[in-house]
C-alpha cells in the first residue's frame, strides 16, 4: 500500500499565519498526520535529496528537535543556523540571505522576533517558509494541537476551547485555526492583554464561514464555563523577560488551577504549548493530572510538521 498524499495543494506555498490554509487543506493534513502517525515507516525516504534551513532567533526544545527528527526520519536534511547570539539580518541583509539559501536548500524553518522578517523570506525566496514561531503566530502549534483535540474528541467543530491568559502568538493561531475549523473559541485576559485586534477581526471572519464562534472576554470563570478544554500558556514570552515581574501581579487571577475546572465539562482537559511555569500560569495539580494532555500536544507536533513539510516540499 502506498503512502497517503497530499491532493489539495496549499493556497500558497508559505506558512506564516496559517491563513494561507482553508479547512479543506487542514481536513488533509491531518489525514496525512494521522497515517505519518501510524505508519511512519512508510515515509523513511518521502524527503530524500531535501534540505531545509532552520534559523532559530530564539530558544527551542520542541519546534527544532520535532522539525529535526521530522526531517531526518524522511530521509532529508536539516542546516540549523542558530541566530540565538545575533539577529537575522545583521551580518547581510535579509534579503541576501533569502537569495543564498534559496540556491542550497528546498525549504526554510524560521523562528524569529519580528514577524515581518518571515514575509521578507518569503517574498525573497522561492522556496517554502514556514513559521516556527514570530512575535504574532505559532501555526505549527496550534496545527498540531486541533489534531490532538481531535484525536480526543473526534471532531472539534462546536467544541468549546477557552484560552485563559496572555492574548499572545499561540492564542492568535488559536484563534485563526479554531475558526477554521469550526471551533467555539473564549479568550479570557486582562485589560490590555488582549490578541491584536487584526487577528480577532480575520478569527471572527474565518468563524462566520465555517459556523464557529470567537469570544473575547474579561473572565476566566466565564471563558470556563461549559468548556471542553482549557489552554493557557506563559505570561511572558520570549522577548518579555523585563516585564515578567509586573506581568506575574497582574495575570495573578488567571491562573489555571483546579477550581477553575468546576466551571468546565466534567471531562474537561488542560492543554499548554510548553514551556509551562508551574505554579504561575498553570497550578502544578493540574499540568499534571490526569487532565493534562500536553505532552500528547508535544508529541504531535512530531507527526503534524512531518505532514506540513510533505505538503509544501514532497
Ligand atoms: N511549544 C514550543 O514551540 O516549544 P519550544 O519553544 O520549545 O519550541
Ligand atoms: N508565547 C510563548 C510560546 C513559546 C512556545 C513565547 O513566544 O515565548
Amino acid at each position: 500500500m502506498s503512502a497517503v498524499t497530499a491532493t489539495i495543494p496549499a493556497l500558497t506555498n508559505d506558512l506564516l499565519i496559517g491563513n494561507e490554509w482553508g479547512a479543506e487543506q487542514i481536513r488533509e493534513l491531518y489525514h496525512l498526520s494521522a497515517d505519518i502517525k501510524a505508519r511512519p515507516e512508510r515515509y523513511r525516504s518521502a524527503l530524500a535529496g531535501r534540505f531545509l534551513a532552520l534559523i532559530f532567533e530564539k530558544p527551542s526544545l520542541r519546534t527544532r528537535v520535532t522539525f529535526e527528527v521530522g526531517i531526518s526520519s524522511m530521509g532529508g536534511g536539516a542546516v540549523f543556523l542558530d541566530h540565538t547570539q545575533s539577529r537575522l539580518g545583521d551580518r547581510e541583509s535579509v534579503h541576501d540571505v533569502a537569495k543564498n539559501l534559496e540556491r542550497w536548500v528546498q525549504g526554510i524553518v524560521a523562528r524569529v522576533f519580528e514577524h515581518k522578517l518571515l514575509e521578507e523570506l518569503a517574498e525573497n525566496a522561492g522556496i517554502p517558509v514556514i513559521n516556527a514561531l514570530s512575535d504574532r503566530s505559532h501555526p505549527c502549534q496550534a496545527l498540531a494541537d486541533f489534531f490532538t483535540l481531535e484525536e480526543r474528541f473526534g471532531n472539534v467543530r462546536g467544541l468549546k476551547i477557552a484560552y485563559v491568559g496572555d492574548g499572545n502568538n499561540v492564542c492568535h493561531s488559536l484563534l485563526i485555526i479554531g475558526a477554521r475549523l469550526g471551533a467555539h473559541i473564549r479568550v479570557a485576559t486582562p485589560a490590555g492583554y488582549e490578541p491584536d485586534a487584526a487577528v480577532v477581526s480575520e478569527a471572527r471572519r474565518l468563524a462566520r464561514e465555517n459556523r464557529g464562534k470567537i469570544e473575547i472576554l474579561r473572565s476566566p470563570i466565564e471563558a470556563a464555563n461549559g468548556a471542553h478544554a482549557i489552554y493557557t500558556d506563559v505570561w511572558a514570552s520570549m522577548g518579555q523577560e523585563d516585564e515578567a515581574a509586573q506581568r506575574e501581579a497582574i495575570f495573578a487571577p488567571y491562573q489555571v488551577n483546579s477550581s477553575l475546572f468546576d466551571h468546565a465539562e466534567a471531562e474537561c482537559i488542560f492543554m499548554h504549548c510548553l514551556p509551562a511555569h508551574r505554579g504561575s500560569e498553570v497550578a502544578t495539580e493540574v499540568i499534571d493530572s490526569p487532565r493534562s494532555i500536553v505532552f500528547e500536544q508535544s508529541e504531535n507536533r512530531l507527526h503534524v510538521q512531518k505532514a506540513i513539510l510533505l505538503t509544501l516540499l514532497g
